[in-house]
């Protein structure tokens, strides 16, 4: 978790949120936005899931090192939910109420793709566990990168080197491709918070995307915060 500091706190920040699947370059593309808001003398705070909070961090532990997996889905749902539990209220709530505006790397939606579709968890458990978890924080934006799944995961194995997949980078091609289809659902279903962003192209013309969509919803004069 970083923290920037330029502006003084003005009403709630704002919360945003990346999504998409392995290797379709959230972490490059919210390092790039936090330098752009920044630039635009508005504080931010670049977090993750899971993890996020001390707490949060000992579940990204369990989960990613597959222990997760031995429990089956629904429990796996819970260790994310329960890491989610304590980044919030620890974490993004506070830092919203501060003026902060907080870009988060994965967040509900992750639950909704991964367990939800991919592991067979029922919509149910996963809309409860929401409710519990994060109750009315919607994200303000939703940024859900869309890449063909084989570049993603060469770009993953790049990214890896000689170290081993984890939890899910494991999972076959066919689990990929049902995740890129999942998120793309999830953007068809909810087009007020999410934007379906091409990530097929060099970071710099991705980056330019996602500030255009930004721009389009959250900042409604662009041309005064840029040049601030
Ligand atoms: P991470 O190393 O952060 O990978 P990535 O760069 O792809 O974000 O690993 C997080 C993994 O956890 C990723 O494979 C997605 C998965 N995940 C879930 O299955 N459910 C969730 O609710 C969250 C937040 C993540």
């Amino acid at each position: 978790m970083t923290e920037s500091a330029s502006q003084k706190p003005s009403g709630r920040g704002r919360f945003i949120t990346f999504e998409g699947g392995e290797g379709t370059g959230k972490s490059t593309q919210i390092r790039k936005l936090a330098d752009r808001l920044n630039a635009a003398r508005l504080r931010t705070l670049v977090t993750r899931e899971p993890g996020g909070s001390p707490g949060a961090e000992i579940m990204r532990h369990l989960v990613l090192s597959g222990m997760g997996k031995l429990l089956g889905p629904e429990a796996e749902t819970l260790l994310f939910a329960a890491a989610r539990d304590d980044h919030v209220r620890t974490v993004i709530a506070p830092a919203l109420k501060q003026g902060i505006w907080v870009l988060c790397d994965r967040f509900a939606d992750s639950t909704r793709a991964y367990q939800g579709s991919l592991g067979s968890v029922p919509d149910s458990l996963i809309n409860a566990m929401q409710r519990v978890t994060i109750g009315d924080l919607k994200p303000d934006l939703t940024i859900i990168l869309d890449l063909p799944v084989e570049t993603g995961l060469k770009r993953a194995a790049v990214r890896r080197g000689s170290g081993a997949p984890d939890r899910f980078e494991g999972e076959n091609l066919r689990f990929h491709q049902g995740l890129r289809e999942a998120y793309r659902k999830i953007a068809a279903d909810d087009p007020a918070r999410c934007v379906l962003i091409d990530a097929d192209s060099d970071p710099d013309t991705v980056a330019g995307r996602v500030w255009t969509a930004l721009c389009e919803r959250l900042l409604p004069t662009p041309a005064s915060v840029v040049s601030a």
